[in-house]
């Protein structure tokens, strides 16, 4: 009998592409990596991006098609933010690492330095030289969210590639694909809930699909919404009604309700609440001014001010904008 090994991973660790071939958009910079690998010609490599759109597993199966199994451990050096990376690491680790031959005769080794974002100046800049010395040697393959973080030194001395978020069109396929593995009962308006969710991020819809289905059994808008707390779009209706339509008092403590009954969070109903207020029919001048209250409310509620006060300034908003209006 064959044992699954891979029955309680979590289906992010399952589902990680093994192959190049297996990533899902992204063609024109798997196409030119797999060419630099065919010819041999692999320069230094480093991934940025959002979250989730496939930067580690990118390499990781580029490692794969590079070495074989038992050449892993001794041809690739993997580092990521668990790890401590210090200066002392660069000089130390990854010093010896680049420094020392290979047993194989042919080809590099590769050091991937992954969620660099965390690596101090110092210790970038302590990787230049060693980069430079050691081309023959080793190829760097770094991985970071946000390319600022790089110095500008490091950066010129790789070829960037950007990993954008995915679209709904390229999720799709996979999603439907791990549904299939796993014989899970789904609604079309659950994948666009999760896809809606998401905002591009694989590892996101991948962990919210398992926790729902784990959490629910079946998977429909109203599960997915209610597994990461998150408002449902008719939730979202009712405020904005309640917002427009209510007295005061009796729209704040409808809306403080919704809040406690189903648990949901203020930051989550004012970015949602932005998508919908540029619909509203008020004059362009008092929707200028609502904005921009709403815009001061979110930052007050992310610098962590009391949710009650910050929920009557958001109802106090929208009565001032009526207000101005009917007169
Ligand atoms: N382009 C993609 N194609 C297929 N699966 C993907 C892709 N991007 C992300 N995933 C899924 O999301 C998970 C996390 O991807 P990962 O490569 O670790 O993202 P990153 O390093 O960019 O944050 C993977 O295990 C995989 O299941
Ligand atoms: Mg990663």
């Amino acid at each position: 009998m064959r044992v699954d090994k891979s029955g309680n991973l979590p289906w992010v660790e399952k589902y990680r592409p093994s192959t190049l071939d297996d990533l899902i958009s992204h063609e024109d910079i798997i196409k030119t990596i797999n060419k630099f690998i065919n010819e041999n010609q692999l320069p230094h490599l480093l991934f940025y991006g959002p979250p989730g759109t496939g930067k580690t597993s990118t390499i990781l199966a580029c490692a794969k098609k590079l070495y074989k199994p038992a050449q892993f451990s001794s041809m690739v050096l993997e580092l990521n933010a668990s790890d401590d990376r210090g200066i002392g690491i660069v000089r130390g680790q990854i010093l010896s690492f680049a420094s020392t031959g290979t047993m194989y005769r042919s080809g590099f080794k590769l050091i991937i330095l992954d969620e660099a974002d965390a690596m101090t100046n110092d210790a970038q800049n302590a990787l230049r030289r060693i980069m430079e010395k050691y081309t023959e040697n080793v190829r760097f393959c770094i991985i970071c969210n946000y390319l600022s973080k790089i110095i500008p030194a490091l950066q010129s001395r790789c070829t960037k590639f950007r990993f954008g978020s995915l679209n709904s069109e390229q999720i799709l396929p996979r999603l439907e694909h791990v549904v299939k593995e796993e014989n899970i009962k789904i609604t079309e308006d659950g994948k666009r809930a999760l896809m809606e969710l998401s905002g591009g991020d694989m590892r996101k819809v991948l962990n919210v699909l398992q926790s729902t289905w784990l959490a629910f059994g079946d998977v429909t808008e109203t599960n997915v919404y209610s597994c990461v707390g998150h408002p449902l779009p008719i939730d979202i209706k009712n405020i904005v009604n309640w917002l427009l339509n209510e007295q005061y008092f009796s729209a704040y403590s409808k809306i403080n309700d919704l809040k406690i009954k189903k648990g949901l969070a203020l930051q989550d109903i004012l970015t949602q609440l932005h998508l919908l207020v540029n619909k509203i029919e008020f004059p362009d001048n008092i929707i200028m001014e609502l904005i921009i209250k709403l815009a001061q409310i979110e930052k007050q509620t992310a610098a962590g001010c009391n949710e009650a006060v910050q929920l009557n300034a958001l109802v106090s908003a929208f009565q001032n904008a009526r207000d101005i209006e009917k007169v």
